[in-house]
């Protein structure tokens, strides 16, 4: 039986920018209001979500998302998931990595309560800031009966932390799950699935929480991408470098150029883990026997990076 309190978690992003002229959609500075400044704003959030519970683990422009931040964030969701008062938690956060650190928490949380990430593409100071409506439904998506898993709610839509993906730089309905479609609706503060809530990782969980409070650093992983005239000198130079995971946006079906994949092949010859994800924002790699690259399982290349940093932590 789970509990009735709603954490919030506050990181940054534009639902908590400003601009110095109203109104102004682009020369705004991410993470400048709090959340609870944030949570005050929004009238019926505190009837939806019962007793809130209000933390502000960061205050940062989602492009600049570390791995201290994550590490914070991992460790405060475990706290509170472990709280048999909690019944799910709310993460406020830039768009920019929203997908970054959704699927990050995913590979490491327990989550058999929900974790919902929600963002604004306005800042608080816009003529029409959408982050009020996205911080309800996203409240309403953390208190649905059932609700399980790590999920983005943005624009009246639930995705989750697999296939949610930023598609668009401007417009507000910034986000889409490619091949699967939105996970549901939130409409009216009632969600409406179009099929179950994610599974939670139980067990693995545990072990990668323990590995990511416990290590530092953690393992160096890059992305390098398959473009006409690639060459492999970055590749080379990220070995040099001592790099330990390298992640390979790929050209359609997972391929790469010649002199890129040479590269590829005598990084994963001196021990360096290479996996290859596709560029393509639509389907997966297909693999086929003999590959010499394995390839990211469907992940994007983003996500793929942290896929494989998590597994050389394990
Ligand atoms: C950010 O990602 O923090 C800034 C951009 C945004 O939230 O839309």
């Amino acid at each position: 039986m789970s509990g009735q309190k709603i954490v919030v978690l506050g990181t940054g992003g534009t639902i908590a920018g400003t601009s110095a002229q109203a109104g102004d959609n682009i020369g705004y500075t991410a993470g400048q209001v709090g959340v609870a400044q944030l949570l005050d704003a929004v009238p019926g959030l505190q009837t939806m979500a019962g007793e809130l519970l209000i933390e502000q683990v960061a205050q940062i422009d989602s492009k600049d998302m570390d791995i201290e931040v994550w590490r914070a964030l991992a460790l405060r969701c475990t706290h509170h998931l472990k709280d048999p008062e909690v019944r799910g938690i709310v993460i406020t956060h830039g768009t920019d990595t929203l997908e970054e650190t959704a699927w990050f928490l995913h590979e490491v949380l327990d989550a058999r309560k929900p974790v919902v990430l929600t963002c604004a593409m306005r800042p608080s100071t816009a003529l029409i800031p959408d982050g009020p409506q996205n911080l309800l439904d996203a409240v309403a998506v953390a208190v649905a009966p059932g609700a399980t898993g790590v999920l983005a709610v943005a624009a009246g839509e639930v995705h989750g932390a697999r296939h949610v993906q930023k598609m668009h730089p401007y417009r507000v309905h910034a986000f889409a799950s490619a091949d699967v479609g939105p996970l549901g609706f939130v409409e009216e503060g009632q969600v409406r699935l179009t099929r179950n809530w994610p599974l939670a990782l139980d067990g693995e969980a545990l072990i990668a929480i323990e590995n990511i409070a416990n290590v530092d650093p953690w393992p160096r992983v890059e992305i390098v991408v398959s473009h006409a005239g690639a060459t492999g000198s970055m590749v080379d130079a990220l070995v040099r470098d001592g790099v330990q995971g390298l992640v390979v946006a790929c050209t359609g079906n997972g391929t790469i150029h010649h002199h890129l994949e040479a590269a590829l092949l005598r990084a994963q010859a001196a021990g360096v883990a290479v996996v290859r994800a596709t560029r393509c924002p639509e389907g997966q790699v297909l693999p086929k026997p003999g590959d010499p690259l394995p390839d990211s399982q469907g992940l994007s290349p983003v996500k793929a990076r942290i896929a494989l940093m998590l597994n050389l932590l394990r």
